[in-house]
């Protein structure tokens, strides 16, 4: 606390800020020492305390925890300073055929217009084809980041000279990859000084078969740079200063365009809708639709965040790094130097064509997708795929949503779907009972849902 005032008062906010800082909101401006060494219950009761009303926040995190079991147990280990457990609700979207496989898809998602969504395109597209997925490429990439002031020249004679040793020298981590058909496929040295003086990389390729594979590279690539550091300091070609390597670190990327997926659907325009003009009409509009999230990044990010919807939800299902994979696919629409649609759509010889591709490094062994018992499960309805036939569902997941959002965009617009879904919610914030609930459901399956029309409703409905 002491620390935090002394800070106010050194600095040169005004007197209203600092009083405003200090009386935010609860948990600020309090420091404190050692919490990580805390118990669980020590740990409780201390940020309880920090509520206005100490019972209530006490128990609503009491509500949540699994106490005193193994499961319990097990998720607080996934984490540091874990008090209890946050919900998200675990859906699931039938009716997705995926080359000719028909399976019914987990997605772990708040959002409350996704899956049902997601149903509504697996549905329509299981009768016409359904979803074509095909794995592109499977490589992952990590870099080892090293200054070298010196001779280019001879750092390049140098690594050719001791490739193999460097690759040799990760032989015992690689052993098992390797027995699995994976391991390292490409080392090379990149050049990287034209950008930042004395830069250079490692720059290594990976195959990780069913593993998503960030620990085994960020393994390999620790072991390279100081493999690098300790052959570098004892080269006798180099001077004083060409010996001492600066490592700067060593990590794997979650941009890996060589880790791509496409998923696709078509169909003759004339099955899209009940009528050739209506049929016609969608196609073409939709198809603009898409164009524009090609040329017009405002609308590209909300179009892709769509298909996010789909991928996120589905990784997370599946016990997948979700900011990896995000961050992963927000650098490819954005390869080509301006931020693009991520999915594509065209009309050619009367077929209407509509495709995805997307990088995805996925696992379905390791990390937490044999140890969460929900992940397990979740994987298990899937069909227990492995790593590619993962990433063909989560394109499939992501191609569907897109299709689903811009079905709605170009025909009655997002509210309408949205907003009937959304109807629970805010009935919930409301407070609704069960016999409000079931009235207003069948009220709005004709009128328009908001938060006004909604509790007008309600008033309505507590009046009489
Ligand atoms: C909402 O979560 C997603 C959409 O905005 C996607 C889109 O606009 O394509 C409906």
């Amino acid at each position: 606390m002491q620390l935090i005032y002394d800070f106010y008062e050194k600095s040169h906010f005004p007197q209203q800020s600092y009083l405003c800082i200090m009386t935010k909101g609860i948990g600020q401006g309090v420091l404190v020492s050692g919490f990580s060494k805390k118990t669980k219950a020590e740990k409780i009761d201390w940020i309880s305390k920090q509520f206005h009303n100490p019972a209530q926040a006490l128990e609503l995190l009491q509500n949540y925890n699994h106490a005193d079991s193994d499961l319990q147990n097990l998720h607080d280990e996934f984490t540091e300073n874990a008090l209890t457990n946050f919900y998200m609700p675990l859906g699931v979207a039938p009716n997705f055929n995926i080359n000719g496989t028909i399976l019914t898809i987990p997605m772990a998602i708040e959002e409350s217009s996704v899956v049902a969504a997601a149903s509504n395109a697996a549905k329509f597209w299981s009768t016409k084809g359904g979803f074509k997925a095909t794995v592109i490429s499977t490589e992952k990439v990590g870099h080892v980041h090293f200054m070298y002031c010196g001779d280019s020249q001879k750092l390049h004679s140098f690594f050719e000279q001791y490739r193999s040793a460097l690759l040799a020298s990760t032989d015992k981590i690689t052993h098992n990859m390797r027995s699995r058909g994976g391991g390292i496929t490409v080392l090379s040295l990149v050049d990287k000084s034209d950008a930042m003086s004395n830069y250079y990389q490692l720059d290594v390729r990976f195959e990780t078969q069913d593993a998503m594979g960030a620990n085994f590279i960020n393994s390999c690539l620790e072991q390279l740079a100081s493999k690098l550091k300790e052959l570098a300091a004892k080269h006798p070609d180099f001077s004083e200063e060409e010996k001492s390597i600066e490592v700067v670190m060593s990590i794997l990327s979650n941009y890996v365009p060589n880790c791509m997926v496409e998923a696709a659907v078509s169909c003759p325009v004339n099955e899209l809708f009940p009528t050739a003009e209506e049929s016609k009409l969608f196609a073409e509009k939709f198809v603009q639709a898409v164009r524009i999230a090609q040329v017009e990044p405002y609308r590209a990010v909300t179009h892709n965040k769509g298909i996010m919807n789909g991928i996120d939800a589905v990784v997370m299902a599946s016990g997948n790094d979700l900011r990896a994979v995000a961050a992963g696919i927000h650098a490819h629409a954005a390869a080509s130097g301006k931020y693009r649609s991520l999915s594509k759509a065209q009309i050619k010889d009367g077929v209407f064509k509509f495709s995805l591709k997307v990088p995805l490094a996925l696992g379905t062994v390791g990390g937490l997708t044999k140890l969460h018992p929900l992940v397990r499960w979740c994987n298990e309805l899937m069909g227990t795929p492995n790593a590619q036939e993962l990433m063909q569902i989560v394109a499939a997941a992501g191609l569907a949503q897109n299709f689903a959002a811009v079905k709605s965009l170009v025909t009655t617009g997002i509210q309408q779907g949205h907003m009937k879904m959304h109807l629970l919610n805010i009935l919930n914030q409301q407070q609704a009972t069960e016999k409000e609930k079931e009235a207003a459901i069948t009220y709005f399956k004709d009128n328009i849902v908001s938060h006004h029309s909604v509790a007008e409703l309600l008033a309505k409905l507590r009046r009489a």
